[in-house]
């Protein structure tokens, strides 16, 4: 809504994300009342180090002329992502301090997860009213296509980088080693991205298939293992044929997925594996909720609000839901965790698959 439009004089700031090639690079400060904007930080030096961005001097004082300005004019004030600065005294706090001592009603937006410190540091028994359903909105189909072919040729350097996929390439080897083919086996690998985890489960004479939505990340893939079987496709929807594939596994894609799509996609696993097949799905999980509100707060800005990282209790059902069995989660690093399990044989013989080599790599908890 915009309450311009609505008679009311509005001022303050808002704070639009500066992306590049789909990551957040900086913010932005914008007067709501002038509508001018300039740069407030930004992950490239200078400014004011806080966090992973630099804090430019020149956006944080204009930020505050605005907020000053709006408390002898607006009668709705906004202060747009009060967060961490703000609660160690720094940021929007001189403007934000003077809008707490005016008549206007006050709109502030806030991470879920520092409702109640920013209530607590403003010392206001404000409501709060939730824009966004925990635990994120994913960005959809299109969205994410577009995504992964715009970073397609940066992605592998970046996957390791901070936030939730920060030691990723040593879960790879760890979900890898949970898994062996057999000479001849078929592998799917779902949302297969550049094949970096099919190249590490796959040994010699595995015949290795992929599915991914993004035409410039089978592209790399392609180019890297001309012999792979490569096809556009997604996790709801794959395009391969009934009980053609002795394993499933897929790495950091699950994510992309709204909750409400898991049953679907463990469906379609179920659908594609063979009797006795087994998945692995290695992602960002957390056992519990308390554990990703935990992890949202302690990564802050890091965190990917258009990315919902399951519950490890929610995976595991989804598969079950689905007909798998020996359902068996392992965390292989602080925030990733894989899930696998088996399609059964048949009504009388429940497993049958090959063992998982779970407990053969040091530091696997198997939960
Ligand atoms: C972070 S990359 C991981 C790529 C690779 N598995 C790895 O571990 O290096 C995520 C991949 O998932 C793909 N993806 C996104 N949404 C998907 C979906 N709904 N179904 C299957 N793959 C998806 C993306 O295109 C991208 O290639």
């Amino acid at each position: 809504m915009d309450l311009r439009t609505q008679g009311l004089p509005v001022g303050g700031v808002a704070s639009p994300r500066v992306l590049v090639a789909g990551k957040t690079v900086g913010y932005r400060v914008r007067d709501l009342a002038t509508g001018e904007e300039r740069p407030l930080c930004s992950v490239e030096p200078p400014g004011i180090p806080f966090r992973r961005f630099f804090f430019s001097p020149e956006g944080l004082a204009s930020a505050n002329a605005a907020l000053a300005r709006a408390v002898r004019t607006a009668e709705v004030i906004v202060a747009d992502e009060v967060g961490p600065l703000e609660l160690i005294g720094g940021g929007f706090t001189p403007g934000i301090r003077a809008a707490l001592g005016s008549p206007a009603f006050l709109v502030f937006t806030v991470r879920p997860s520092l409702v109640d410190e920013v209530r607590a540091w403003a010392s206001v028994a404000a409501p709060a009213i939730a824009l966004d359903s925990p635990p994120g909105q994913p960005r959809g189909p299109d969205a994410t296509r577009a995504l992964f072919d715009r970073i397609a040729a940066d992605h592998d350097r970046w996957t390791d980088g901070a936030g939730p996929l920060a030691g990723s390439r040593a879960s790879l080897a760890r979900a890898a080693a949970l898994v062996r083919p057999q000479p001849g086996e078929r592998l799917l690998d779902i949302g297969i991205g550049t094949g970096a985890f099919a190249a590490q489960v796959a040994q010699a004479g595995t015949e290795v298939w992929g599915v991914d939505p993004s035409p410039r990340m089978l592209a790399r893939c392609r180019a890297a293992h001309p012999d792979y079987h490569l096809r556009e496709g997604h996790f709801l929807q794959l395009p391969v044929p009934d009980a053609a594939f002795d394993i499933v596994v897929s790495s950091f894609a699950f994510h992309h997925l709204s909750p409400v799509e898991y049953d679907d996609a463990f469906r379609e696993i179920g659908r594609v594996l063979s009797p006795g097949g087994q998945f692995l799905l290695l992602d960002i999980m957390f056992a519990s909720e308390a554990d990703r509100e935990a992890a949202r707060a302690a990564l802050g800005e890091l965190w990917d609000d258009e990315e919902t990282y399951p519950l490890v209790p929610t995976v595991e059902r989804a598969a079950r839901q689905a007909g798998a069995c020996d359902v068996v989660a392992h965390r292989v690093s602080e925030l990733h965790w894989v899930v696998t399990g088996t399609k059964p044989r048949g009504r009388d013989q429940r497993t049958g698959g090959r063992p998982w080599a779970a407990g053969v790599v040091g530091g696997i908890l198997p939960v």
